[in-house]
């Protein structure tokens, strides 16, 4: 029922620079993985095959990655270098990519908009692959979200606590609980003062959205920075009928920042390739 996955990954990655400048945000490498591998992997492992990307100028590399190299793959063939490139290779076959361009950066509620060409009128995943996400102990955050859609049937987001200092970077939300870990949303601030927010619940890069937030996307003006912000095309969501949020178990590595791309690493190199 949900196939679809929506990767925006136009933004410019200022943060990272002289890194970013011509390698896109996404390429970077936790470990020998770059973070869009380890966002497609997530997508596969929750049933969502078909990647649609919304990239922009600079990030062919993005492409070239989801696709066969002739020449190196001829060159290690046979040699033990090559099972280097076996999850990979299994990614490429398991799911469908397809790409469209954000012209402008005009925030992240824009970029999905530009996303609908590629997802037409059924639900979607969205994943920020700066945004990294591991559950050692079970399904991964967007296979722990699907199944949630199967019950609830709209729009969920992704939540987790942060320390009340650091609710100015994020979405933030406050509702009703239905269960211990989810939420029915009645209030969405994007990057709200610590004064001003409405709970410490900051709403991170995970998302399952039903397409009339197409629409509702299109009706809403620039917000917090000039950007056309997805937070507030939730409010409304939520305000018309129905949005959850979801504290996901697992871990969340911020890779868009330095400390948490450094974070990711440490964590990754000890849990998943130390012997
Ligand atoms: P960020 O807020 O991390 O922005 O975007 P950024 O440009 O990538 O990085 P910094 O802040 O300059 O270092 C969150 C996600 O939304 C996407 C980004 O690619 C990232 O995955 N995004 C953001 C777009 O695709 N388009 C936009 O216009 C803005």
């Amino acid at each position: 029922m949900l196939k679809k996955c929506l990767f925006p990954a136009a933004g410019y990655g200022t943060r990272f620079l002289p890194a970013t400048k011509s390698m896109p945000k996404e390429m970077m490498p936790v470990v020998s993985k770059p973070l869009i591998e380890y966002g497609v992997e997530e997508s596969l492992q929750a049933g969502l095959s078909d990647i649609c990307m919304v990239t922009g100028r600079g990030k062919r590399a993005l492409e070239d990655h989801f696709d066969t190299n002739y020449e190196l793959e001829h060159q290690i063939a046979g040699s033990d270098k090559e099972t280097l490139l076996t999850n990979i290779r299994q990614l490429i076959d398991s799911c469908t990519f397809s790409y469209t361009r954000q012209r402008e950066m005009k925030g992240l509620g824009h970029a999905i908009l530009c996303g609908e060409t590629l997802i037409g009128k059924q639900p979607f995943g969205v994943v920020l692959a700066d945004d990294l996400c591991i559950n050692a102990d079970g399904p991964g955050v967007l296979a722990q979200m699907a199944q949630l859609y199967k019950q609830f049937r709209c729009s969920i987001v992704a939540v987790m606590e942060v320390p009340e200092d650091e609710v100015h970077k994020y979405g933030v939300i406050a509702g009703q609980a239905i269960s211990d870990d989810l939420i029915r949303v009645e209030n969405m601030v994007e990057k709200p003062a610590r004064e001003e927010a409405p709970s410490n619940l900051a709403i991170i890069g995970r998302y399952i959205l039903t397409p009339d937030i197409f629409d509702l996307i299109r009706d809403t003006q620039p917000g917090k920075g000039g950007e056309i912000q997805i937070t507030d095309a939730l409010m409304t969501q939520a305000q018309l009928g129905c949005v959850l949020a979801y504290k996901f178990k697992g871990r969340r590595f911020d890779c868009g920042s330095i400390e948490g791309f450094i974070e990711a690493t440490n964590y990754c190199y000890d849990k998943l390739y130390a012997h």
